[in-house]
């Protein structure tokens, strides 16, 4: 008998040797195809891992039980408005990715707090830029907007260097020495409270934009920004006049809307902002590989999946 096909999307077709060599030890009882194989038939397709499948292609898949979301947001899957809904859609939640988002935000707030730019800057044109930083973690509140997965273990690793961390998520959350506030109602008492504001929000219609000038209007002076949710969220000219206005005292940014970043966009040259290329979080394709391993086999078992996108929620 044929094994059930799980239909890949990730990376590219160069990448299905790697794909394939994994799934032969994570998960040997599927068969693992490229997403434009045309000698695939679109009814043997039990499983698909995608991070932005073209709109319509999955609804063309008759007997897709499980959509895998290559990434821990899937939000380019979400897009397609002929997204099958009663299939379940499991997001990328890794413990590794929870662990190298905590590091990237540990990274970004660290560089914020000692003036990494500036000295990359300096460096770059040997020049003994001596200054003293004022700030140490002890005396710096970090607000942490979306306390989710990632949320979570980024104020886990920010609280172990020392910094003051608090919370903003739609729920309060219970978590040892972390002030939580949650929903709109609180949001402005959490923005004024930050010293250093982080993104790690999902991407749906309420965030859309929600990094812009009326949220700077509620923080204080000379606030820093650590984005790593992704570039919608931000408006990025209003954080470009924002550092210029000294609104904001610095940004580090992982998501842009258009991404590759384009050369010639102002955000590369900008001597208060760090610009890194969507790399603070994904998992090698071992591990995601094992990670959807484990969930087709919890599937077949019949056990409900952890993680599923709440298409209610929009997250
Ligand atoms: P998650 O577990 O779903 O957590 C989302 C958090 O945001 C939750 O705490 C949720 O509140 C909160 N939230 C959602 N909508 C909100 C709203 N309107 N107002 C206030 N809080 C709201 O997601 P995750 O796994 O932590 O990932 C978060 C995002 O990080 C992903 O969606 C993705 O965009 C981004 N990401 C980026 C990278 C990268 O490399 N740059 C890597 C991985 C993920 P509740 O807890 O109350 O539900
Ligand atoms: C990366 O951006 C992810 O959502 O995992």
């Amino acid at each position: 008998m044929s094994r059930p096909i799980l239909l890949v999307k990730s990376g590219g077709e160069a990448a299905m040797p790697e794909w394939q060599r994994h799934f032969a030890e994570h998960a040997p009882g599927v068969e693992v195809r490229w997403w434009d194989d045309p000698a695939v038939d679109p009814a043997a397709v039990r499983y698909a891992l995608v991070w932005d499948p073209e709109p319509g292609r999955l609804a063309g898949l008759p007997n897709l039980r499980v959509i895998f979301g290559s990434g821990a947001g899937v939000d380019f899957i979400t897009a397609d408005p002929d997204l099958p809904k009663g299939v379940p859609l499991a997001r990328m939640a890794t413990a590794g990715a929870a662990q190298r988002m905590g590091e990237y935000v540990t990274w970004a707030v660290l560089s914020l707090l000692r003036g990494a730019r500036r000295i990359g800057a300096a460096q770059a044109e040997r020049r003994w830029d001596y200054f003293e930083p004022e700030r140490i973690a002890t005396g710096t509140t970090v607000g942490i907007m979306g306390l989710g997965h990632m949320g979570q273990a980024a104020a886990r690793m920010l609280q172990g260097v020392g910094f003051r961390v608090t919370g903003w998520s739609r729920s309060p959350k219970d978590m040892p020495g972390i002030r939580s506030f949650a929903g709109m109602a609180e949001r402005d008492a959490f923005l004024a409270g930050a010293d250093i504001i982080v993104c790690l929000l999902p991407a749906t219609p309420e965030t859309r934009g929600v990094i812009s000038a009326p949220l700077f209007d509620r923080m204080r002076d000379g606030t820093g920004l650590v984005n790593a949710g992704r570039g919608s969220h931000q408006r990025i000219e209003d954080i470009l006049a924002a550092l210029d206005s000294g609104r904001l005292s610095g940004a580090v940014l992982d998501v842009f809307d258009q991404e590759p970043l384009p050369p010639d966009h102002p955000a590369w040259t900008h001597p208060k902002l760090l610009v890194t290329p969507h790399v603070a979080s994904l998992p090698p394709r071992g591990e995601r590989a094992a990670h959807v391993g484990a969930l087709i086999a919890m599937h077949e078992r019949g056990e409900p999946l952890p993680n599923l996108y709440d298409h209610a929620r929009g997250y």
